[in-house]
């Protein structure tokens, strides 16, 4: 039976399992830059099992950063750092990805400890991190106390259409194999979507289509410049759980839309638009989000990534097993451990032996495991 361990295809592209790992932005960049930081972030994911390794939110230029602390591709000088994590992810058996992104008007924002609110004195003090100007589909701020973004030009909006096409060739030189596109989160694509962020008039909104074009044609402008063997993604929120924003039904419209622009995976998060209405209230159990990637995966006849509030081998096992996704997503559950795809493996019984951990730590761990058992110690 299909499981968390069965390989998986999209394009050419094979994962060893269905266990991605989330992108989690690190807010540890210098100008975009990737480092030793990330490297180890990323790698110890590889190192533990996962068959998806995504690197973080990338921005596609650099007011497009939602802090002054992201990873960014709108240069081709940021290839050569990321190359290195992406040989070094590959060469552990893990497939590399990268999250290209734009902040849209939740740009020049603060790190989560320091608060998510808007960049302030305390931070060009403290950091010599200056706020800069956000842009967005229309001039409403993201929440009270944020400022008011500029609203998008046509050139603004082609500008950046054609900055996530860049990044995609930026990508392939970096050696990275699937791109997903953060068009979730209240992030600028997503944006263009909810009908809560975009009030234009114009072909970029005023009915779902409109909506919509921006994000396929921006997976236009990546599959242009990304390798027809390699799998491009897309990260939505399902629903903004808002009244008059996105409803699952308008998210299974834009998967089939994305499809037909090339994409071959959803990423099925929810939430994220701001505004002033608060969200409806949502139980939050152990995959909550995972109804979405049923749903979508069933009725937009595409792949889906489960993602949120995932942590048990068993029952993220059964969303595949039972065709509720095709893979998994973890991003708090694998920081917390970093090898949570090998002891997966072991309490789903599909790695006795540590077999498939890294040779330098399996070996060790096997020996003492049969002597362990041998004296009946544990
Ligand atoms: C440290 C951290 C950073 C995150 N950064 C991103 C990001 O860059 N892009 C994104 O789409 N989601 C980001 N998220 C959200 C996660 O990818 C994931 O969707 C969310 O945490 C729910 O999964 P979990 O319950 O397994 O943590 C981040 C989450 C964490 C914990």
């Amino acid at each position: 039976m299909t499981g968390l361990f069965t390989p998986f295809s999209l394009r050419k592209v094979t994962f060893r399992n269905r266990i991605a790992v989330s992108p989690m932005s690190q807010y540890r960049s210098r100008d975009g830059f990737a480092n030793d930081w990330h490297k180890v972030h990323l790698g110890r994911f590889a190192m533990g099992g996962a068959g998806l390794v995504y690197a973080e939110a990338t921005a596609v230029e650099a007011d497009g950063r939602r802090t002054a602390g992201d990873l960014g591709i709108w240069d081709d000088a940021h290839i050569a750092n990321l190359r290195s994590i992406t040989a070094f992810l590959s060469h552990e058996g893990a497939v590399p990805g990268i999250q290209l992104g734009h902040a849209g008007r939740k740009a020049s924002e603060r790190r989560p400890w320091h608060g998510e609110t808007p960049i302030d004195e305390e931070d060009v003090t403290t950091r010599n991190e200056r706020p800069w100007i956000s842009i967005a589909p229309s001039p409403i701020p993201y929440a009270d106390g944020w400022p008011v973004p500029r609203q998008m030009s046509g050139q603004d909006i082609e500008r950046v259409i054609s900055a996530f096409g860049d990044a995609a060739r930026r990508s392939r030189e970096a050696g990275f194999q699937i791109i997903e596109v953060y068009a979730a989160h209240g992030f600028l694509v997503h944006q263009f979507l909810s009908p809560i962020s975009n009030r234009r008039t114009d072909r970029w909104g005023g009915n779902a289509q409109n909506r919509r074009r921006f994000a396929v044609e921006i997976a236009q402008a990546i599959r242009a410049n990304w390798p027809e063997d390699y799998p491009l993604a897309f990260r939505l929120s399902a629903t903004d759980w808002l009244d008059g924003g996105i409803e699952i039904e308008d998210t299974i419209e834009t998967a089939r839309a994305l499809k037909q622009a090339g994409v071959d995976m959803i990423d099925c998060s929810s939430g994220g638009v701001g505004g002033k209405e608060r969200p409806r209230r949502m139980t939050l159990e152990q995959g909550f989000q995972s109804p979405f990637a049923k749903r979508i995966r069933r009725e937009a006849d595409i792949a889906t990534m489960a993602v949120g509030f995932l942590w048990d081998p068993n029952f993220c096992n059964d969303l595949v097993a039972h065709e509720k996704a095709d893979m998994i997503a973890l991003a708090r559950e694998i920081l917390d451990d970093p090898n949570w795809p090998l002891h997966a493996a072991a309490k789903l019984g599909v790695d006795k032996d540590h077999a498939m951990w890294p040779t330098e730590a399996g070996w060790w761990l096997m020996k003492r495991q049969r002597l362990v058992e041998k004296l009946g110690l544990r």
